[in-house]
């Protein structure tokens, strides 16, 4: 381990990302991690681009002010609208030798492998949908591919107000999984492209016919990041290990712990940390 090594950072708007930080951690739980939640002014969903690409790249910014040199954007909306940006012009100037990645690279990889009849569905925020950043990926990997993108901006306030479980969610859940196959019949794989989206997963599945495949992209993005490290080893030198997870937030602490703890299905403690 190098002299100045420093944990993983993964950022998101708020709690979504640690949906992403939980497969991540099954699958590397020698590394230390830095998880940072902008709550305060979450969600970045309906934000415009260039707000969105401000917010993420102060918290970028912070978290490799904290000794990270890897940040993962475990948030597709950071993800969809800042990442390119930030990866192409300001870390050529913050410090070239630390690296961004994000999370939908990493989903798109694998639709390829999985969809049969080259019809795909997205669900996300409106703000990943407008950016089209998953159709642009997904041409560039696989052109037969056919995307249709499904905008559920009631899906994030559903879980943020913890309603994932109540009737009032089948109604929105149905609706929105209905439009995007009536949208595209042909469809066969979705793509949930929200980090929010894992607590809903039980009632997807209710709604969504057997036939489709529902890709969740938590262990995705955990595989592609283990590989990451395989491939950079001089990366993988600059992580601490030792298994610490510390947890900051810029909104008040306890709000956080008390909501953060059925997105990791643990206990945990945060600190509040102005960007
Ligand atoms: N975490 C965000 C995402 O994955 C959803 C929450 C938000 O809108 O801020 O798109």
């Amino acid at each position: 381990m190098e002299k100045d090594a420093g944990p993983i950072g993964v950022f998101d708007s708020g709690y979504g990302g640690l949906t992403i930080l939980r497969q991540i951690r099954k699958m590397m739980p020698q590394y230390d991690f830095l998880y940072l939640g902008d709550n305060a002014r979450a969600p970045y969903g309906t934000r415009s681009f260039d707000v969105v690409y401000e917010f993420t790249l102060q918290a970028v910014r912070y978290l490799f002010g904290q000794g990270c040199h890897l940040v993962i954007l475990a948030c597709n909306t950071a993800s969809a609208k800042a990442l390119r940006s930030i990866q192409q012009n300001d870390l050529p100037k913050i410090d070239p030798q630390r690296r961004v990645l994000g999370v939908i690279r990493p989903t798109v990889e694998v639709v390829g492998n999985i969809s049969k009849s080259r019809h795909v569905g997205i669900m996300a925020t409106p703000g990943t949908i407008r950016s089209r950043t998953y159709e642009l990926e997904i041409a560039k990997l696989n052109p037969d591919i056919q995307v249709t993108g499904e905008a559920c901006p009631m899906w994030v306030p559903l879980v943020e107000n913890e309603e994932y479980d109540s009737p009032g969610a089948d109604y929105f859940v149905r609706q929105r999984i209905e439009n995007l196959l009536h949208r595209d019949p042909l469809i066969d794989s979705v793509i949930l492209g929200c980090t929010h989206y894992p607590l809903l997963l039980g009632k997807i599945r209710q709604y969504m016919p057997k036939d489709v495949t529902v890709i969740e992209q938590g262990s995705y993005v955990a595989q592609s990041l283990q590989n990451y490290l395989y491939r950079h080893p001089d990366m993988a030198e600059r992580i601490t290990t030792g298994g610490a997870t510390r947890f900051l937030t810029t909104e008040q602490a306890e709000a956080f712990e008390a909501k953060a703890t059925v997105f990791m299905g643990e206990q945990l403690k945060a600190e509040r940390v102005q960007l």
